[in-house]
């Protein structure tokens, strides 16, 4: 069955409260193994992001520093989130057409994925996404 917005969920992540410290080690907080860790950063002003879909991958989306909104879209339905804590990190599943806006000056989005980067898994069109979401019922 596919995913559908109401998958992409905004995950509490442990948070040392002596130390500002955020640990992920625990299958129990992810749930896929990361295989690849990346992050975007120095995003000019009204830069956006995003505007593509996986077909595979789930990612786990953080503002490492500063701030940022995320529009999620599965075809039928969008939901919008703003990420503004290091302690709190966006499960992205497969199949969801995503775009990154509004990043405050400075602002870091870390990325962790559940699979190696391949260009292949991804849906940039979004007619074709549309399109994969009607084929893939
Ligand atoms: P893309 O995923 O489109 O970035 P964003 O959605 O943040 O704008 O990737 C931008 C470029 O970087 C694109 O040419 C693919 C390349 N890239 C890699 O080579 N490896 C990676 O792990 C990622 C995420 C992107």
């Amino acid at each position: 069955m596919p995913y559908s917005v109401d998958d992409c969920k905004l995950l509490k992540l442990p948070k040392e409260a002596e130390s500002n410290l955020t640990c992920l080690n625990d299958r129990s907080i992810l749930p896929f193994g990361v295989k690849r860790i990346y992050y975007l950063y120095g995003i000019i002003e009204k830069q956006d992001r995003g505007a593509h879909a996986h077909k595979e991958l789930f990612q786990l989306i953080l503002a490492a520093s500063g701030s940022f909104k995320i529009e999620l879209d599965d075809g039928k339905s969008k939901k919008e989130l703003f990420l503004n804590k290091p302690s709190q990190g966006l499960l992205i599943v497969p199949g969801i057409w995503r775009n990154l806006t509004d990043f405050s000056f400075g602002s870091v989005a870390l990325v962790l994925a559940s699979e190696y980067y391949t260009e292949d898994d991804y849906i940039r069109n979004y007619d074709e996404f549309l399109k994969y979401r009607q084929d893939n019922v």
